[in-house]
């Protein structure tokens, strides 16, 4: 039996696959394939974070229904399949059932029946132990919670991954420890907002809060490198930014999602901070921590967003100086506070247009401003990837504040820490020397 899985959205989604793959490989003797025309079970991780994709959705529904083997089944997870629900297979009937986000565990139960539908949101599966991903390579992920308990009046997350809740800190160890037997080196906690973890558990359990799971993750032998996403600004208080700065198995690159630089915008998004709050927290960090990088969302055209707020923003990106930008224009979404507004405050699309290219090709200024800063720099890289074209073998890595840097050299294995120098930046990607001696 066949499987072909699509993954679209964030690395929740990723890891959400990763399960949904060892169950089906482990308990139902399922192979992957990666083509769709072959497969038995073609499953879509669906996300719902912006309506262009998810509408996109219904025609590669129909795409793979043409395709596909004519036994052969198709199943909607993820974010999209918890909002929408049975309305999917109303709109698609070659759907065989749906999967929502906090219900993957049930993957090898709906399998088996025709036209299920397990998408409630308060379903836990933050104690359900998965059948172990199969990971190959050095990196691993590693949830410490689910769900969402923040009520940010543009996102549909909470209503798609329902409440938070954190997986007990036991198994996050037993788990970084089986990681570290199978030679994993760095793994990346993921949960909504990790920096919230400990607020609420499903069963007994001790208060530990993220700096502490942090100080205890980075006591797991093998475990190098510690990476974590998301953060939210709001839950970065001192605690978190020095035990951040301290750890030297945590790497130091951060995203802090600022969503806007206005505070007005802030407010009305709900988010908790303000654009003073979000600064100081970036200086603190940047005065305890000389390399770090930060990356960034930030969604322009919000409900109400003037040329004043807009303006906020570009003068917060332009005192970070973030080292990566996601930015997105507001996309109105169902089950969202900014939804029941209607069209009230809405921001032209060529305004937002217009916004959304001047966000970018400013920050392009600043990344080109700072990479020729990168020359001369060392850093100490984890080769990731080694290639060899025939004539050329190369190797790439990232560097602990997260740069990806490409390495012409001979000897290096996955693996390997190497300390390199940046020789070379080429548009954007840097290319390094290894300091030997
Ligand atoms: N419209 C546009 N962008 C959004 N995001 C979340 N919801 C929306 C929306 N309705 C962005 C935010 C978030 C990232 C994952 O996606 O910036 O941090
Ligand atoms: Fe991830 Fe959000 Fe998309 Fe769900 S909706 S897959 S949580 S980005």
């Amino acid at each position: 039996m066949k499987l072909f899985i699509e993954t679209l959205g964030c690395a929740m989604n990723e890891r959400d696959s990763e399960h949904l793959i060892a169950e089906l490989e482990q308990k139902e003797g399922y192979v992957l394939t990666d083509r769709a025309d072959e497969a038995d079970l073609i499953l879509i991780n669906t996300c719902s974070v912006r309506e262009k994709p998810e509408r996109k959705l219904f025609s590669e529904i129909g795409q793979y229904a043409q395709i596909k083997k004519p036994n052969a089944k198709i199943g909607i997870c993820g974010c999209t399949a918890s909002h929408m629900g049975a309305d999917i297979i109303k709109k698609a009937p070659s759907v065989n059932f749906v999967l929502g986000a906090r219900n993957i565990s049930k993957i090898t139960q709906v399998i088996h029946k025709d036209k299920a539908v397990e998408v409630d949101l308060d379903y836990d599966d933050s104690l359900y132990a998965f059948e172990s991903v199969r990971s190959s390579g050095i990196k691993a992920l590693l949830n410490i919670s689910i769900g969402c308990d923040k009520s940010c009046a543009y996102c549909i997350v909470p209503h798609t991954r329902g409440k938070e809740i954190s997986i007990p800190s036991d198994l996050i160890l037993n788990e970084a420890r089986k990681l570290a037997q199978n030679g994993i080196k760095e793994i990346l906690l993921l949960g909504q907002n990790v920096n919230n973890y400990g607020v609420r558990f499903s069963s007994e359990h001790k208060k530990i809060n993220f700096a502490t799971l942090l100080s205890e993750l980075s006591r797991v032998e093998g475990i190098e490198r510690i990476r974590f996403t998301s953060p939210h600004p709001l839950h970065m208080d001192d605690e978190f930014i020095e035990e951040f700065a301290r750890n030297k198995k945590v790497c130091k690159s951060i995203h802090m999602p600022l969503q806007s630089g206005s505070n007005k915008i802030l407010k009305s998004m709900r988010r908790g901070y303000t654009k003073e709050w979000f600064l100081n927290r970036v200086e603190k960090m940047k005065s305890l921590i000389p390399n770090l990088c930060i990356s960034t969302d930030i969604i322009v055209g919000f409900p109400s967003e003037e040329e004043s707020d807009f303006a906020d923003t570009l003068e917060v990106l332009e005192k970070v100086r973030f080292d990566t930008l996601y930015s997105f224009i507001y996309s109105r979404r169902p089950h969202t506070l900014a939804d029941l507004w209607g069209d009230k405050w809405s921001v032209p699309k060529d305004i937002a247009s217009s916004r959304l290219r001047t966000l970018q090709a400013r920050h392009r200024e600043i990344l080109q401003e700072k990479a020729s800063q990168e020359i001369g720099r060392v850093y100490e890289v984890l080769i990731e990837n080694t290639f060899d074209d025939g004539a050329m073998r190369f190797s790439e890595g990232r560097s602990d504040n997260n740069k990806l840097i490409h390495i012409n050299d001979e000897c290096l294995k996955i693996g390997d820490f190497v300390d390199v120098e940046i020789v070379k930046n080429e548009g954007g990607s840097l290319f390094g020397r290894v300091k030997r001696g």
